[in-house]
This record gives structure tokens, C-alpha cells and sequence, in this order.
């Protein structure tokens, strides 16, 4: 085409020879110029086109760049809450929390002694949030759902070069969690009390507070917390398994002890422990000893474990037929998903009764999708005016992020099973509409929102500036202690350095956000919101249906 509009020597040769042919130059110029410019416009259509806010990518195998972009700054947060040991001043069995790959320039070494005073290293682990709690219940779900992701997606996220992110972020949890079970019947779940914790605005490579222990043992059970424990470790144990033996076939058998240990001694970890309850309160353990069978299941293949959620513990724990709302306390939405997933590619060997129960956590997932899906009967009211899943003001983007992530996973399941529908009070749905959900949830939390904010902290042209995050808030050269540094949480100024990958809690059910540092309620961000929204973002960065990648 540009050989059209730049003539060739010759060509000007014949021109300066014939001035009869000026006219047909100058119509073969206009020519040119117009085709350069249709084929401009063409390729700039198919560009914006392929991009997510017109929905899918054009091609199975296709990038959405925003998404990409995203997934990596949503991959930072582990980063920027990751518990570290410091390298040489210490003895040797100190090592592991050593501070390696760096990628947050405003953190360093941190919580070296964590855990010292019962001769356990418990150095590395996440903060759970913008505080320097590491809450073990959370932090468990969190390795949980990373697993997942990377389970399910993991070939999309080495596509666009963030497995091997994902896979340190995970071992970073799961490697603290095998240090915290120190007996088959002991684990470590907290580190730091809220109440010194928060009476205190510091950095936590400065902090010098006590931070005493907590666990769960034979008198003081915890069935939640060491289930959902049980649960990081197996499936994490499926995700290191090709690349360390050893290292999964530890966290197997972590997990199968631990859920021993939930199953026998069964109690609530906040009716055990009541001061638990102003944090992480449980509402309940069925879900989660439902949970981590699901995912020793799928780890070992040992059938007592599909009989367990099944024909076994089934209609005690199972609540079929009444959806719920995924998050870091109700697992339900996520062992019906789960299962569903064994029901549509099928079990090894199965009995009639069990697939009767696989087939009641499928119809329930069913009608939680159903739920979601904005025009089906059953639509929730649970929802802002343009659409956003909004279930509880505290931490509101936590249920639109989980529901959507279950949701993608849902209709690759549909996709790669060749199941073409599912049923909403006689109304079908296609993949394509579950994915549109998806879609529409995350581009909201993207900045396709009435405020345009990006609930997503470093990505796009606007997101908060005032994140409630001690480490955020505090300049890194601050001198400032325990209670003065509660004039950086108080400061007018926007935090110096960026939370990069938290999500914060979110907006009102008004679809206003107060960015204030102040307001827990909405400012706050948490691991597992960052782990959720990784899972999600890892299932929608391409169009290609997921593959059986581990049943
Ligand atoms: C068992 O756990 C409780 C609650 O954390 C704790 O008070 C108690 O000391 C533990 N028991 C032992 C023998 O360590
Ligand atoms: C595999 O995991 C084991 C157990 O954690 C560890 O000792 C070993 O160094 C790991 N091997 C490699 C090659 O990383
Ligand atoms: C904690 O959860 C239990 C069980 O749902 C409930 O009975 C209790 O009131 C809750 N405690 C708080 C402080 O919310
Ligand atoms: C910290 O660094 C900032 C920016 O370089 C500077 O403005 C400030 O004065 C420093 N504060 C202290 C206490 O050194
Ligand atoms: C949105 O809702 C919050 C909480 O109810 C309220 O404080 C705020 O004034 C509302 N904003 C608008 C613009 O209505």
C-alpha cells in the first residue's frame, strides 16, 4: 500500500517527462492515502475491539491487556504483605523467613522473632491486612484460593509470565503453615493481639511490640481453622507436586493430619477461644470440614473423603439447596462449585448414592449462579444500581469479587464438559452468559463505575490514595513509634508510598467511596480479596476454556 503513495524513482522519472499524467498521479495519491487510512482505522477497530470492555478477546488464545495488566499489579499485594525474616543476625533456624525477591521497595525485614518464644519459626506468613495481625483462618483461605486459581488457570498465568509469582506468593503462606503445625494436634493460628496490635500505627519493620501466640490443641479445639488449614495444604500439595515431590508430599501429610484433627475434636475456634470472636468470628465448621474433604479428594484420590462429603457427612453439613455467599468464613458456594467440578468430568468410581450427593451440591451451585446472574427469576436484590454484587457494607467488593470468580470457573467447567446450558427456573444460560457476569463484576472494581475509581490500588488513572494500611501510611524514614504514629493514619496526606494490588473494602451500596484512611469499613484491603480477584482476573486474561488440568 505505501508503495502507492511514494513513487519510485522511476516512476518520478515518467512524471517530470509527461504532464499529461499529473492528473492520474495525483488520483492514485488520493487512492493511496484513502486505503492507508481504512487500513488504520481497520486495525485500531480490531484492537479496541479484542480489549475487555467490549467483553471476551476475539480468539481462543487471545490476551485482554487490561485484564494482564491487572492480574500483575493485583500479584503484587503478597508482596507488599509479606511477613519477612532478616537474613544474618540470627541463628540458623531462623533462616527460612529470609527476605528474598524483593519486589516492594518500600518493605523490608520484619517479624523475625515471630513465634521464637515457643521455639517455632513463624517468620514468614502474610499480615492479614492493613494491621500486623496474621490471622491463621484468613491467611489459610487465602493460600486456598491461590491454589485454586493457579490450579485452574495456571497455564494462563504462565502465558502472561505470573505463575512463577504465584507460586512464591503461595509457598510464602504454606511454608509458615507447615511451621505452625507442630503436632498432629496443635496449630499455631495467630500471631499478635489485636488489642496491642491496634493500639499501636507502625511500620512493621519497626515495631517493637509483643506479639504473643495462639493456637488450637485437643482442649481447645478450632475445627475451622484447622480444617481450612487442612484445605490450603492439600490443594497446595496438588500445586507443587510436579515441581517438589517432597515439598507436596509434606503438605499431604499435613493436611490429612490436620483434618483428623479438626474432624475428631470438633469445636468452633471462636466458642474455644472467645476473645477470637471481634475478629474473624466463624459462624460455623460444616462448611470448612466439608472443604478440605472436597480438596483431600481431589489430592488423593482416596474415596473415604468423596464418601465423607457425600453419603457421609452430606445431609448433616451440607445445607443443599440454600446458596450462600462465598467468602473467608462461608465455604459452602465454594465446595459446591468444587464438587460440581467431579460431577461434570467424573469421579474415578462412584456409588449411586454418592453421585446422588455430588449431584445436590451441583443443583446447589446452580442455583447460586442463579442467583447472580442479573435477569434469571431468582436474581438477588443484593446489588447496586449499575450492578455490583453488594451483600455487607464492611469490606463490600469481597462477595461481588468471590461470586465472580466462582462464576467464571463455573462456565469453564460448562465449556470444557461441552455442557451447553444451565437451567434458571426454566430459562437457559450459556457459559458466555456467566462469563458476562464475571466480566461485568470486575470491571466495575477496574473503574467502569459511576465514581470511576479503580477499587484496584496502583492500576488505572484513579484509585485510593488513602489506603488504611500501617506500612502504606508511614514514610519509611519516619522516626515515629507505637501511639505518635497515629499521626500518619490522621495525616491530610495521601499515603506515601502504594499499596500496589490491594483491593480495598469498596463503596457504598450508593456506589459513593469515601477515600479515607480512616474508614476501615471501606478503606481497608486483605489478602484474600487480592487472591480472589487473582483467581478471577487468571480465568478471564484469556478466552481459552480451562482444561482438565488436575481431575
Ligand atoms: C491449648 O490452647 C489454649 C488456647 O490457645 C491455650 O490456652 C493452652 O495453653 C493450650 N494448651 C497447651 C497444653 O498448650
Ligand atoms: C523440596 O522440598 C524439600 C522440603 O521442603 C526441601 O528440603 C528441598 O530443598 C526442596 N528441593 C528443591 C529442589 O527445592
Ligand atoms: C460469633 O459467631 C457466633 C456463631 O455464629 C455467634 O453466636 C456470636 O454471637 C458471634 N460473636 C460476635 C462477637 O459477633
Ligand atoms: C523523609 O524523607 C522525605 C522525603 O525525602 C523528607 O521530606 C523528610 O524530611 C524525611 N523525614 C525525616 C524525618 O527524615
Ligand atoms: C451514600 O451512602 C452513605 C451511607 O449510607 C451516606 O453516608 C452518603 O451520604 C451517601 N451518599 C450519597 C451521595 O447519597
Amino acid at each position: 500500500m505505501e508503495t502507492k503513495i511514494e513513487p519510485s524513482g522511476g516512476k518520478e522519472d515518467r512524471r517530470s517527462r509527461c504532464k499529461g499524467w499529473w492528473w492520474w498521479w495525483f488520483f492514485v495519491f488520493v487512492f493511496g492515502v484513502l486505503v492507508v487510512a481504512l487500513a488504520v482505522v481497520t486495525i485500531l477497530r480490531h484492537y479496541f475491539h479484542s480489549r475487555p470492555s467490549s467483553g471476551v478477546p476475539s480468539h481462543p488464545g487471545d490476551v485482554a491487556e487490561e485484564y494482564v495488566n491487572a492480574l500483575g499489579i493485583a500479584m503484587q499485594f503478597f508482596d507488599v504483605q509479606k511477613c519477612m525474616g532478616t537474613p544474618l543476625d540470627v541463628v540458623t533456624d531462623y533462616l527460612a523467613g529470609k527476605l528474598v525477591n524483593n519486589r516492594i521497595a518500600w518493605r523490608g525485614d520484619s517479624g523475625l522473632e515471630d513465634g521464637r518464644q515457643a521455639g517455632v519459626d513463624l517468620s514468614k506468613g502474610m499480615y492479614d491486612a492493613g494491621d500486623l495481625m496474621k490471622f491463621g483462618f484468613p491467611m489459610a483461605f487465602t493460600a486456598t484460593v491461590l491454589s485454586w486459581a493457579i490450579l485452574e488457570y495456571g497455564d494462563q498465568m504462565d502465558a502472561v509470565r505470573q505463575l512463577d509469582h504465584a507460586h512464591d506468593s503461595l509457598k510464602w503462606i504454606t511454608d509458615y503453615l507447615i511451621n505452625a503445625h507442630v503436632s498432629q494436634n496443635v496449630l499455631y493460628i495467630q500471631v499478635g493481639d489485636p488489642k496491642i496490635d491496634h493500639d499501636c500505627w507502625e511500620r512493621p519493620e519497626t515495631t517493637t511490640e509483643k506479639r504473643p501466640l495462639t493456637q488450637v490443641n485437643v482442649s481447645f479445639p478450632g475445627t475451622e481453622v484447622a480444617a481450612e488449614t487442612a484445605a490450603a495444604m492439600a490443594s497446595a500439595s496438588m500445586v507443587f507436586r510436579k515441581l517438589n515431590s517432597t515439598y507436596s508430599g509434606l503438605l499431604l501429610n499435613h493436611a490429612q493430619q490436620l483434618f483428623a484433627f479438626a474432624d475428631t475434636y470438633r469445636g468452633s475456634y471462636s466458642i474455644s477461644i472467645p476473645q477470637l470472636q471481634q475478629f474473624y468470628n466463624s459462624s460455623g465448621y460444616g462448611d470448612e470440614l466439608l472443604w478440605a474433604a472436597s480438596w483431600l479428594y481431589l489430592a488423593t484420590e482416596d474415596r473415604s473423603y468423596l464418601r465423607y462429603v457425600t453419603v457421609g457427612n452430606g445431609r448433616i453439613f451440607a445445607n443443599w439447596g440454600t446458596p450462600s455467599w462465598f467468602s473467608w468464613d462461608d465455604k459452602y458456594p465454594g465446595v459446591q462449585v468444587l464438587l460440581s467440578r467431579i460431577n461434570f468430568f467424573g469421579a474415578k468410581e462412584t456409588s449411586v448414592s454418592e453421585n446422588v450427593g455430588l449431584q445436590k451440591y451441583r443443583e446447589t451451585a446452580e442455583m447460586m449462579i442463579c442467583r447472580l446472574l442479573p435477569d434469571s427469576a431468582t436474581a438477588t436484590s443484593s446489588r447496586t444500581e449499575s450492578g455490583l454484587i453488594w451483600v455487607t457494607e464492611w469490606n463490600s467488593l469481597l462477595h461481588p469479587v468471590a461470586s465472580a470468580f466462582l462464576t467464571v470457573l463455573y462456565s469453564d467447567y460448562m465449556l470444557t464438559s461441552r455442557t451447553p446450558v444451565l437451567y434458571c427456573s426454566g430459562k437457559s444460560y450459556k457459559p458466555a452468559d456467566l462469563r458476562e457476569f464475571a466480566i461485568s463484576q470486575v470491571d466495575y472494581v477496574l473503574g467502569k463505575n459511576p465514581v470511576k475509581l479503580s477499587y484496584l490500588v496502583g492500576y488505572g488513572i484513579r484509585y485510593p490514595q488513602y489506603v488504611h494500611h500501617r506500612g502504606s501510611s508511614i514514610p519509611i524514614n519516619a522516626t515515629t513509634g507505637c501511639q505518635d504514629g497515629f499521626k500518619w493514619l490522621h495525616s491530610p496526606d495521601p499515603n506515601p508510598n502504594v499499596a500496589a494490588g490491594a483491593v480495598v473494602g469498596g463503596p457504598f451500596l450508593n456506589e459513593t467511596y469515601i477515600d479515607s484512611r480512616k474508614s476501615s469499613t471501606h478503606a481497608e484491603p486483605s489478602t484474600y480479596n487480592s487472591a480472589l480477584l487473582v483467581g478471577l482476573l487468571s480465568g478471564l486474561v484469556s478466552r481459552s476454556s480451562v482444561p482438565k488440568s488436575f481431575v
